[in-house]
């Protein structure tokens, strides 16, 4: 994991029983009131899920936290979701991760050390990137990858303002440099009219990214070679094999899906997207969802009194590692520690990077839907 924070500190949480621990987080959030905000992920798993005051995407977690007036913001998600919150948050609050470890494993994909060696090769190239291209960082990444966006004029987005993102930054300058998730620029930027033959793949591992000159001058779209390991399970023949033996079925992908995948989908969007489409899509119909279990397995129990059949894509269990890391003893422990009026756990950007972090945030709510 990038290590742009300061954590305050680390508490060692014994597992306890389950009913036990929904007591306490729920004897805890009664006694914190409105001093407490707990944020939860679509993809947290149910016996933390419930508990959160608010649920979302990205986008709108990040929304919620921004405007939040609570002391503590517990974040039930990943590591670069509560350094945004600290970020979008006045300095005498405080977010909260319950399970320090709880990273994103795309999000590590790029660093600050390799996307500054690109900025360095691309300027060879290009002469000076700053002039040429805007680099666009994916929220999931870590807050000096967003502080480096900020101070190259550059943007961040999430899987809802891909699109508007992309439209801002190409009418800033002629490329952008997109990281860490290939697929979301690629899926993006080709409804846009962008061709994949003006796309390129940077491999951050060699030099140029493995590019020659003449592919660097001629791309539009410079896509780093990060992918999501969940959403990589899904593949275009499960879509095919959904569809021959249900004809009327509907395909519905989260946009770190491979192209073939979103190509092949009737809907593609963020988790939030999904979510509303499946809720207000008509009763007796069929769902093959391309994103991770925790939420696909919620849509289909939710649903099923409307005689909604929802089904997973891929063929294998494939869940988010890190977002199922956060489980209902630690957010309980955290949330006894504010009790007692300790703070642990604490995620906390450095200043001056959450400073310029903060300028490409506020580029992209501005041109956010
Ligand atoms: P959303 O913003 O669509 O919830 O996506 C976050 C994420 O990490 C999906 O893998
Ligand atoms: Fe990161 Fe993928 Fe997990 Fe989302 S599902 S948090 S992109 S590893």
């Amino acid at each position: 994991m990038n290590v742009a924070v300061t954590a305050v500190e680390i508490k060692p949480f014994a597992p306890q029983n389950d009913e036990a621990c929904q007591q306490r987080i729920r004897a805890a959030k009664e006694k914190l009131g409105d001093r407490l905000l707990i944020l939860g992920h679509h993809y947290q798993r149910e016996e933390v899920f419930q508990h959160a005051d608010c649920s979302g995407d990205s986008l709108k977690l990040s929304r919620m936290a921004a405007a939040s007036n609570a002391d503590y913001i517990v974040f039930c998600g990943v590591h670069f979701m509560a350094e945004v919150a600290d970020i979008l948050t006045r300095p005498d609050q405080v977010a909260i991760l319950p399970d320090l470890a709880a990273g994103c494993s795309m999000a590590d994909m790029a660093n600050l050390a390799k996307v500054e060696k690109a900025w360095r090769e691309l300027s060879q190239v290009l002469g000076n990137a700053d002039e040429k291209i805007t680099p666009v960082t994916y929220i999931n990444s870590a807050a000096d990858l967003k502080a480096f966006c900020g101070r190259h004029n550059g943007i961040i987005c999430t899987s809802t303002n891909a699109k508007n993102v992309l439209e801002w930054s190409f009418s800033q300058r002629e490329k952008i440099l997109f990281f860490p998730d290939q697929h979301l620029g690629r899926n993006t930027a080709f409804t846009m009219g962008v061709g994949l033959d003006e796309m390129v793949v940077w491999d951050f591992d060699l030099p140029m990214g493995g590019l020659t000159e003449d592919e660097i001058l001629n791309a539009k779209m410079i896509l780093w070679k990060g992918f999501c390991s969940v959403h990589q399970m899904f593949h275009p023949e499960h879509v095919d094999r959904f569809l021959e033996k249900y004809p009327d079925g509907k395909v519905i992908s989260h946009p770190e899906s491979s192209f073939e995948v979103c190509q092949k989908s009737h809907y593609v969007g963020s988790t939030e997207y999904i979510i509303n489409t499946i809720r207000d899509a008509e009763p007796n119909t069929r769902w093959l969802v391309a994103t991770e279990l925790n939420l696909v397995n919620r849509l289909a129990q939710q649903y099923r009194h409307e005689n909604k059949i929802v089904q997973f894509m891929a063929p294998t269990v494939s869940m988010c590692s890190t977002m199922f890391r956060i489980n209902a003893s630690q957010l309980a422990d955290v949330l006894e520690s504010l009790v007692d009026g300790k703070v642990v756990n604490q995620i906390k950007v450095a200043p001056q990077e959450a400073e310029q972090a903060l300028l490409a945030l506020n580029r992209m709510f501005e041109v956010s839907p």
